[in-house]
Order: C-alpha cells, then sequence, then structure tokens
C-alpha cells in the first residue's frame, strides 16, 4: 500500500521546505522528509543559525573586554560563562526549528520522519525513525533536496571532540589554547574568530596563498590584514598531512603545498573546514537513472530537472553557491516551474556575506572575473575612514568597492568590507536585479548620516564625481 501525494520533498532544510511550502501555497498535496529530530537542515542546526549566534555573542564579548573607555562607559570586570553562551545558541537554534516545524503545520505539509530512498521514478521507500518502513508515491514530482556535509581529509579522522568539524566548533565545552583551522575558506575564518574572540591562539592553514579564493582579491586583502590585527595567524601554501592524536594534544603536521620539508604544530582542536560536498548517499539514484558529476552533484537543466522526468534537484545538492538564501531560490523556483511558472534562476545577483568583524558582502562579479573575462569596466572605492557615520559610531574599516561596464554604466558587482556590510549589500543586490547603473546609486538620495551613504559616495567615485573624497 502506498500513500499518495503531488510531490515529495527530500530534505527539511532551506532548499526543501520553503519548497514544500510554495507547494502548498500552489494548492499541491505535499509530504516533506526528513531524518533529523528537528526541520532547518544544516542552516538552521549546524549552520547560519548557531554560528551566527556565537558570532553575535562572542563580538559583544570582545567589544566589551577591549573597553569602551573612548566613549566615556567604564565597565567592571567581564567574566566569560561559556555554558551560558553556548546554551543562548542552543535555544535561539531550538526556537528557529520548531518555528519550521509550525510553518509545515500550519501550510498542512506532512513530515514524514525518516530516511527516503527511491524505488522508482515516482515512489520512495522510507525508513521511519520509529520503525517501519512507508512507501509514497508522486504524481507530479518529487524533489531531491538532500543538502551536503564537511569534506573529510584522508587519515584525518573527525571526532567532532578534538578533530571537529562545523558541528563540534559549534558546541566546545572549553575555549582551546591553541586551534588549528584547516581551510581559510567561510567557516574557517567565522568560526576561527568566535573562538579567537574568546581567547583561543588560532592558527589558519590554507592549501592556497590566500583566504576565501571566490572573494575579490582586494577586498580579500583587507580583510587578511584586520583578521591577522584581531590575532589570527595564516600559514598559506600549506598542507596539513596528518593530525596526531596525543593523551593531551594533538601533533599537526604540515608542508608546503607543493611539496617539500614538514613541520609540526602542536594544538589542542583542529578545525577541519576545507568545504562541503554534497550528499546523496542511500538514495538510491543509481537504481532510477540517475548518474552524478564528477563533484559529486545531481546535474539539473533549466527548471532543476534531473535527467529522469518527474525527478528534481535543488540545493547544496547541485551547482552554484552553497548558501542557505540560494537554496531557498532554487526550491521556490523549481516548485513554481512544476506548477507551470516561471522558474529561471540568476546566481549572478545572490549575494554573499562572511560575518566576520567586520562583515565582507558581494554581488556580482568580482574584479578579477571581469578582467579574465575581458569586460571592459570602471571601478570607484569609498572607504569608511571618509563616512561620517562610520566615524561617529568609531569604526572606520574597510570600503565599498562598485564594477561597473565601462560603456553602459551597468552595475556588474559589489563589494563591501565594513561594518554592516551584509545589511547594505542589498541595496547593490536590489538595483543590479533591477538591470541597474551605478548612476542609479549616484542619483539614489541617501539618508544623512548613514553607512549605505558609502554606496552613493562610490557611484560618484566611478562616475568621476567623487564629493567627499
Ligand atoms: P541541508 O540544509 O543540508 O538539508 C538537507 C536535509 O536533508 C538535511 O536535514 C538531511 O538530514 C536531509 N536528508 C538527507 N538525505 C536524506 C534522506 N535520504 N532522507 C531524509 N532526509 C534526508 N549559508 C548562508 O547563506 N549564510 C550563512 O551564514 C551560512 N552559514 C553557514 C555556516 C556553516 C557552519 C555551514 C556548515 C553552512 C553555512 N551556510 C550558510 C550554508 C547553508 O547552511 C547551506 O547552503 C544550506 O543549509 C543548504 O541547504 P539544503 O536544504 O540544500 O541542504
Ligand atoms: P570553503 O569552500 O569556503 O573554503 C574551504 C577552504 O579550504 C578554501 O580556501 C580551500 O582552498 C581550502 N582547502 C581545501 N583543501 C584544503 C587542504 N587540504 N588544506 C588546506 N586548505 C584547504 O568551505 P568551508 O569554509 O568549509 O564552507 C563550506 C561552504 O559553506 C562555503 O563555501 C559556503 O558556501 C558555506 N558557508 C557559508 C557561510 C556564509 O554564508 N556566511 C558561512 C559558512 C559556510
Amino acid at each position: 500500500m502506498s500513500d499518495s501525494y503531488d510531490l515529495l520533498v527530500i530534505g527539511g532544510g532551506t532548499a526543501g521546505y520553503p519548497a514544500a511550502i510554495r507547494a502548498s501555497q500552489l494548492g499541491m498535496r505535499v509530504a516533506c522528509i526528513e531524518r533529523q529530530p528537528t526541520l532547518g537542515g544544516t542552516c538552521l542546526n549546524v549552520g547560519c543559525i548557531p554560528s551566527k549566534a556565537l558570532l553575535h555573542s562572542t563580538e559583544l564579548f570582545a567589544e566589551v573586554s577591549k573597553g569602551l573607555e573612548e566613549h566615556g562607559i567604564g565597565i567592571g570586570g567581564v567574566a566569560l560563562n561559556l555554558c551560558q553562551l553556548i546554551g543562548r545558541k542552543d535555544e535561539v537554534v531550538a526556537g528557529l526549528t520548531k518555528g519550521v516545524e509550525h510553518l509545515l503545520n500550519k501550510n498542512k505539509i506532512e513530515w514524514v520522519k525518516g530516511s527516503a530512498y527511491f524505488e522508482a521514478p515516482d515512489r520512495l521507500a522510507v525508513e521511519l525513525i520509529e520503525g517501519g518502513t512507508r512507501t509514497l508515491t508522486a504524481k507530479k514530482g518529487i524533489l531531491v533536496a538532500t543538502g551536503s556535509d564537511v569534506t573529510r581529509l584522508p587519515g584525518i579522522e573527525i571526532d567532532e571532540r578534538r578533530i571537529i568539524s562545523n558541528t563540534g566548533a559549534l558546541s566546545l565545552e572549553k575555549v582551546p589554547e591553541h586551534l588549528v583551522v584547516i581551510g581559510a575558506g567561510y567557516i574557517g575564518l567565522e568560526l576561527g574568530c568566535v573562538w579567537r574572540r574568546l581567547g583561543a591562539n588560532v592558527t589558519v592553514v590554507e592549501f592556497l596563498d590566500g583566504i576565501v579564493p571566490s572573494m575579490d582579491r582586494e577586498i580579500a586583502r583587507h580583510l587578511l590584514k584586520l583578521l591577522k590585527q584581531q590575532g589570527l595567524e595564516f600559514r598559506f601554501s600549506t598542507k596539513v598531512t596528518a593530525v596526531e592524536k596525543r593523551a593531551d594534544d594533538l601533533l599537526v603536521s604540515l608542508e608546503p603545498a607543493e611539496g617539500g620539508e614538514s613541520e609540526t604544530l602542536v594544538a589542542d582542536v583542529v578545525l577541519v573546514a576545507v568545504g562541503r560536498r554534497p550528499y546523496t548517499e542511500g538514495l538510491g539514484l543509481e537504481r532510477v537513472g540517475i548518474t552524478l558529476d564528477e563533484k559529486g552533484r545531481i546535474p539539473v537543466s533549466a527548471g532543476f530537472k534531473t535527467a529522469v522526468p518527474g525527478i528534481y534537484a535543488i540545493g547544496d545538492v547541485i551547482a552554484g553557491p552553497m548558501l542557505a538564501h540560494k537554496t531557498t531560490l532554487d526550491g521556490v523556483r523549481c516548485v513554481e516551474g512544476i506548477s507551470g511558472r516561471y522558474a529561471g534562476v540568476d546566481y549572478n545577483t545572490v549575494p554573499a556575506v562572511i560575518y566576520t568583524s567586520p562583515e565582507v558582502a558581494s554581488v556580482g562579479k568580482t574584479e578579477e572575473e571581469l578582467k579574465a573575462a575581458g569586460v571592459e569596466y570602471k571601478a570607484g572605492s569609498f572607504p569608511f575612514a571618509a563616512n561620517s557615520r562610520a566615524r561617529c559610531n568609531g569604526d572606520t574599516r574597510g570600503l565599498t568597492k562598485l564594477l561597473a561596464d565601462a560603456k553602459t554604466d551597468r552595475l556588474l558587482g559589489a563589494h563591501i568590507i565594513g561594518p554592516d556590510a551584509g545589511t547594505m549589500i542589498h541595496e547593490a543586490v536590489l538595483a543590479m536585479e533591477y538591470g541597474g547603473a551605478s548612476e542609479d546609486l549616484a542619483l539614489t538620495t541617501h539618508a544623512h548620516p548613514t553607512l549605505p551613504e558609502s554606496l552613493k559616495e562610490a557611484a560618484l567615485v566611478l562616475l568621476g564625481q567623487g564629493m567627499h573624497i
């Protein structure tokens, strides 16, 4: 006996649950299969949300520890209660994951608690958490939204206690004396900062010769300088070849990326943050005729269609940036496509934010990408040191940089490093969504004194009309 639905969604993460909600809004009978005890996937449980809760708490701690004398505010002794700090993060996560469950209920979406695998292109078997198996069939389609998992390094086994992934790094019971982070990407930098702010010595070992390869290099250089000022140490063009577990510490072996003489670091915790890989284990994709690409992703064509009619894939399990808001975009568009609406996506206008202090936010192309593509462009930058609000706030780190087509002035990219960059980038995102030009930003009146004035000023610089610089 099988239960029949219009749509089945495998995975209750930021790709899957919004897809399920949109499908329900469009009149479909939907079930979402998720095997974890809470909904929300990586982002809500061990990703975006817990990391941002910790980043916020530790930023407050760092700020207060540094003192506010400059503002004429005296503070007594600052004490850290790590248990409370982690507990608060857990409460934030619990509140939001419960919220997703409420949303599914409200939209009459059934949460089938278990692990799904394909029996046929329109049929899933679900091994239920409570025991037993259910068979579910779909009339309109099955969405694979199974996300991603940590990329592991051969011979370095993650135990989530001393050798950790993002999951362990969100719940350490004490501040490490020396944390070695493998990988200077999003996770390495954000979670490296969390523990640095709480007093750990942090060494980041990166295979390449700089941080976050996808970032505009001028911005990356700025961020690196600021992170070094915050006490993070970096070893570039270096690889970790082994981590030996000893009774009281870990012996981390390093080697130049190109090979050469090795050396060792002594650490008490090692964070493996060398990227994430699409997760499709146990789905039985081969049974229905879906072959993965060379990076383990599910290939899709327009409308998120896999090679098998009726099976769709969205989120981290397909190509594109591994960002929560991109996965939601996929989910919603995919379902709209299934119901006969527009299913197109433009990943070029998907913003990316790294929540370090200061934040780094970007949208569109980097200067390096434009050069490589042979595009003629103009650039305009404006430093926060010249922004009056940044001066009032006493945080003048960073700059805003805009890139526009040399002939048409159409915005091609925006890159901000500075206070609240992650909030400010949306002005450029909106402008780019509407095909806007740098002149549009320059002509838009911005309230004074505000940080977003830096976008208008960068646009003026780009047009050769810089006013406050
Ligand atoms: P997932 O969230 O991984 O969800 C997939 C779900 O499918 C999982 O819950 C899994 O249990 C379930 N599943 C898998 N197989 C089966 C099966 N066979 N049966 C049933 N269920 C199954 N992105 C941002 O935009 N901003 C951030 O600040 C940010 N911070 C991050 C911080 C960290 C530490 C990490 C690791 C990631 C962060 N990301 C961030 C990335 C973001 O979390 C991911 O892009 C997003 O969660 C992917 O969503 P998804 O729905 O595709 O997959
Ligand atoms: P990443 O791809 O951002 O960075 C991995 C880094 O590790 C790269 O710089 C890479 O060169 C380096 N590396 C790879 N192999 C290595 C090796 N053997 N030794 C040393 N360095 C090595 O991956 P990360 O940080 O694991 O994050 C995964 C993804 O999760 C991100 O790409 C992003 O999509 C998402 N994420 C997003 C966040 C946000 O939006 N703020 C925060 C955290 C994660």
